[in-house]
């Protein structure tokens, strides 16, 4: 069955860049009554202005708890209820494991995992007052990574939360459907965003290098993608449908895989190996 964007109440939380941007545009465009949450405010205000003003703007830090729970409470008082939550603000960090110290650990599952968890477990109460409205009361979209199948070398970190967002978005599935909520979790490759910088960042001088022949997608094609899965619930959006069946298959064969990204991906970090 087909869920009606027109009117739908969605909230995207990192709708201040990147992928959370580009589906704000994709829905506001399609009649969707959207709660945009991120750090930058500035930012989400003039996404508003430029998508007509008619959508609702909290300046969230998903890190926070109490932030999280204020988002989803402002949504329900201003719209009167959440059909859609889009759990997309997360960020990278690009540091050998052994040498992220424990609160860069910390923080960073702080935001990805448990900001994802602490928005679910605030909305989820609103979904079920609901009556299903194609097929669903609600949906839960959790955008996690490709990096979820198969941890990446310098960013560990960043990969362990994108498997645990996985975990929990497999469970909450089974959980959740029998109570007519859909969750749906999203597996990007490597998207053109201001992730690379973010993650960059934060690395103490290391930079991403350059994988030959990688394939990279545009923002709006993960939205495009994204969209599709909110008006007919999926369980796993993968917008780069080869990955999907190669990530599985490496499964099977680790040190092929091992191999493969030793002579692939290459960073240029204080720690990193040299090649020659
Ligand atoms: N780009 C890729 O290659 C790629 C691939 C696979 C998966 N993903 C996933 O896609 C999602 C979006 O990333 P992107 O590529 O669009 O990156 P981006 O352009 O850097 O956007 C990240 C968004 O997350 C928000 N954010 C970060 N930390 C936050 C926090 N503590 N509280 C609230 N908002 C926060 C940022 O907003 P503020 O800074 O204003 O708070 C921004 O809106 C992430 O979960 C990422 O893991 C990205």
């Amino acid at each position: 069955m087909r869920r009606t964007l027109d009117g739908m109440v969605v909230i995207i939380t990192g709708a201040s860049a990147g992928i959370g941007r580009a589906l704000a545009e994709n829905l506001s465009g399609r009649g969707a009554r959207l709660v945009l949450a991120a750090r930058r405010l500035d930012r989400l205000e003039e996404l508003n202005r430029a998508l007509g003003g008619r959508h609702l703007c909290v300046r969230t830090d998903v890190s926070r708890r109490e932030e999280c729970e204020g988002l989803i409470i402002a949504a329900a008082d201003h719209f009167g209820r959440i059909d859609t939550l889009v759990c997309n603000a997360g960020y990278g960090i690009l540091r050998p494991v052994a040498e992220t110290t424990p609160q860069q650990m910390q923080d960073i599952f702080q935001a990805n995992v448990f900001g994802t968890v602490d928005c679910v477990r605030a909305a989820v109460p609103h979904m079920l007052k609901r009556e299903p409205a194609g097929g669903w009361r609600g949906q839960v979209m959790i955008v996690s990574s490709a990096v979820a199948r198969r941890g990446i070398p310098y960013f560990g970190a960043y990969s362990a939360t994108k498997a645990a967002q996985l975990a929990l978005a497999e469970a909450m599935r089974v959980e959740l459907r029998p109570r007519g909520i859909a969750v749906t979790s999203v597996h990007p490759i490597g998207t053109d965003t201001e992730f690379g910088e973010a993650a960059e960042r934060r690395a103490g001088g290391g930079r991403i290098g350059r994988v030959p022949g990688e394939v990279r997608q545009s923002a709006g094609r993960v939205a495009r993608a994204m969209a599709r899965a909110i008006e007919r619930p999926v369980p796993e959006v993968w917008p780069f449908a080869p990955s999907r069946w190669a990530l599985s298959l490496a499964t099977l064969v680790p040190r092929l895989v091992d191999r493969v990204m030793a002579k692939r991906v290459t960073v240029e970090h204080p720690t990193a190996p040299r090649r020659a």
